[in-house]
């Protein structure tokens, strides 16, 4: 069947159509268009998201974004089997422009609509693979080679969900029964990613600079130390990095929740402690390591103690922050001793996207057929839990 996605819980404008078979034995998906329009050039200025910006960028966009990624693949409305939205959780302004484009749509063709959890829609986003776009290949007969494989996601898995506004562990017990087992008692991973990166004067996104800046400076930090005469003290702070250390918060709790605005305070007051010291083009990178480093850490580390007492058959990590290359190493580095398959969304799919949300709309369908008139029902939810 022929799916259509969209999402619109945050800043990005997005539709995709997807093709889903397979049925819950063999669910299978060919991505067939996955367009998706950033506001980020919108609220950089901001340092963060505006909602009633959001809401009018998303008014303008999801118009020109439905018709492109029906275009891609010439797809017209006769062949989609159903439409999947995002309902929540969100923005409640960014929400309803999706949530109500969806519905117009499900009316004016008569097609059955599924509202789909934001969360669930990053989980689901590890089941797909090879994204097929302006890449895509045709055959003679102008249709498009879908060339999908399958990924064996074994139940119980366990989830660590990172993203912009949560951070969850979860068990997955099968399609569509998740308990969350720890979450964030207060700001998200991403969260801490953004506001940091906002300390250090890095823009937004933040988790995408401060990355790109820590993973420079690991890569070269070997070529940086230098001998110096016994007893001398060096000033560079390439060489004081080392003892430039952030806490690990909960780290050693029994638990398996996570609290990470004290470690944006700390960085607030490190920062103000090495900027009298040192220039601030040379604290950027040493700082932007340490954060990344402490982040990955804790979540690593609370991941492994739930593998350790639930022995999932699976362990998957979703959302914006699955997107870090140091979480996605290093997770698997630590994972590999316990020999469970370990899988990462595709990075296409990792950030929000509207393909997850079709597949997501593929589970929910076969579990429950919506009837043509379920548009009349269908409501957003800005708080809307897994
Ligand atoms: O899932 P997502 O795209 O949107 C929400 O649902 O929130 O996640 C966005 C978050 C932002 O906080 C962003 O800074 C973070 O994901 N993010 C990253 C990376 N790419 C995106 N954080 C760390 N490293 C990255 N490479
Ligand atoms: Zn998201």
């Amino acid at each position: 069947m022929h799916i259509l996605g969209i999402e619109t819980s945050c800043d990005d404008t997005a539709v995709a159509v997807v093709k889903a078979e397979g049925g819950l034995k063999r669910p299978l998906f060919s991505v067939l268009s996955n367009i998706s329009y950033s506001q980020v050039a919108i609220h950089k200025k901001f340092g963060g998201i505006v909602p009633n910006l959001a809401s009018r960028a998303h008014l303008e966009k999801i118009t020109p974004t439905a018709k492109t990624a029906l275009l891609i693949p010439r797809i017209n409305s006769d062949e989609i089997d159903l439409i999947a939205v995002t309902r929540g959780p969100g923005l409640l302004p960014s929400l309803l422009v999706g949530v109500n484009f969806a519905r117009a749509l499900a009316y004016k063709w008569q097609k059955p609509i599924i509202g789909v959890n934001h969360i669930e829609g990053h989980i689901y986003s590890n089941w797909l693979q090879h994204f097929i776009s302006t890449t895509f290949r045709r055959s003679s007969e102008s249709g498009i080679i879908e060339n999908s494989t399958f990924r064996i996601i074994k139940f119980p898995a366990l989830i660590l969900i990172v993203s912009g506004g949560h951070t969850e562990l979860v068990l997955m017990k099968d399609y569509g029964k998740y308990k969350i087992i720890g979450e964030t008692l207060d700001d998200a991973a991403g969260e801490c990613f953004d506001k940091t990166a906002r300390i250090l004067g890095l823009g937004f996104p933040g988790g995408p600079a401060i990355a790109q800046l820590a993973d420079k400076w690991e890569k070269n930090k070997l070529f940086r130390t230098h001998i110096l005469p016994i007893g001398q003290k060096c000033v560079h702070i390439e060489c004081a990095h080392r003892q430039i250390k952030l806490p690990r918060p909960m780290i050693n709790s029994k638990d398996y929740n996570f609290s990470f605005s004290g470690l944006k305070t700390a960085v607030l007051y490190l920062y103000n402690d090495l900027v009298k010291k040192y220039p601030i083009s040379k604290i950027r990178p040493v700082l932007a390591c340490e954060i990344q480093n402490a982040i990955v850490d804790v979540l690593i580390a609370k991941t492994l103690m739930a593998v350790k007492n639930y022995n999932p058959k699976t362990v998957m990590i979703a959302g914006g922050v699955s997107a870090n290359k140091k979480l996605r190493e290093e997770m698997s580095i630590k994972i590999a001793p316990y020999k469970i398959p370990f899988f990462v969304p595709e990075l296409s799919y990792a950030t929000d996207n509207a393909a997850m949300i079709a597949a997501t709309g593929y589970f929910n369908y076969l579990k429950k057929k919506p009837m043509p008139d379920s548009w009349k029902k269908l409501e957003a939810n800005a708080n809307l839990r897994l």
